[in-house]
């Protein structure tokens, strides 16, 4: 049975209580971390049970509601969002000790692009999943229950991925981009409640607005290059105007950031 499609994975298909997806250079790693989490007996991920004869990767399948689109009106429920939050806190924990190979590690850099602004300068904490959209959360009984999809899995920061989460459930983004649950949810009060229920320090408090600006740069160069040389979904979601998306959030951070940080407290 097809799955309903992300924007980037073509041929994910449901068989049975499995789920097949193609491989990609970054499934040496993702197999890694599904693996090092089973091992720390980490509930709230797919596990992986191996290549199947047609060369696609076994996962389980979890049983449940996800936000596929149109997305559905519980999007924007708070309590949803802080069961998000404290999961994402327990992989992220999770995580911590774990060691990919330097393989790995080379298979999902990301290449430097003239003109790109550096990468934030804090040395990354753990492998973060990095691509917590609605699509990739489990919810049941109105509790997020498990994350899916780590195929761009990558070093990070506690920051990044609480800036990752906010960009999607606070969400950093304008009314326009935001589908329609989302559309008038107030991101600072949202925002806050990501940052509580995950945990986040005031001192990385201080970094996330600043993390997402520069997240938000750099990512623009990055689609912009994955669009040029990668083609396919990347190419789509580009002409369907993802760069365009990125500069509006960028817009909506600076005009928001004052607000946001006096909701964080600082
Ligand atoms: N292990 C799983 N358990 C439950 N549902 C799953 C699982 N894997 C995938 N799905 C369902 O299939 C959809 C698409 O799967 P997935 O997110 O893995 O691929 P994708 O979104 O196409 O990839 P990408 O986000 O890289 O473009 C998910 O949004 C979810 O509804
Ligand atoms: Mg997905």
């Amino acid at each position: 049975m097809p799955l309903p499609g992300g924007d980037v994975t073509e041929g994910v298909v449901r068989v049975g209580n499995t789920v097949r997806r193609p491989l990609g250079p970054h499934s040496p790693l993702v197999h890694a971390v599904l693996r090092h989490l089973e091992h720390r007996g980490f509930d709230g991920a797919p596990r992986f049970l191996g290549i199947d004869e047609q060369g696609r990767e076994t996962l389980t399948f979890i049983p449940g509601e996800v936000a596929n689109r149109p997305h559905p009106d519980w999007l924007a429920d708070e309590s949803r969002l802080v069961s998000l939050a404290r999961l994402v806190r327990r992989l992220d924990d999770a995580m911590l000790g774990f060691a990919p190979s330097s393989d790995m590690l080379q298979a999902v850099a990301a290449p430097e692009i003239p003109g790109m602004p550096p990468a934030p300068a804090e040395e990354p904490e753990f492998i973060g999943h990095m691509d917590i959209t609605p699509e990739n959360v489990v919810f049941r009984g109105g509790q997020a229950i498990a994350i899916i999809d780590f195929d761009l899995a990558k070093p990070a920061t506690r920051v990044d991925e609480v800036f990752n989460l906010c960009m999607w459930w606070a969400p950093f983004a304008p009314d326009e981009d935001r589908s329609e649950p989302l559309k008038g949810v107030d991101a600072v009060v949202r925002t806050r409640l990501i940052a509580d229920a995950y945990g986040l320090d005031q001192e990385a408090c201080q970094r996330l607005i600043p993390t997402a600006l520069r997240r938000s740069e750099r990512s623009w160069y990055l689609m912009k290059y994955r669009a040029e040389h990668d083609g396919g979904g990347w190419l789509r979601m580009w002409e369907d105007g993802a760069g365009e998306r990125i500069q509006r959030r960028i817009a909506w951070l600076e005009k928001e950031g004052e607000r946001l940080a006096k909701g964080l407290g600082l």
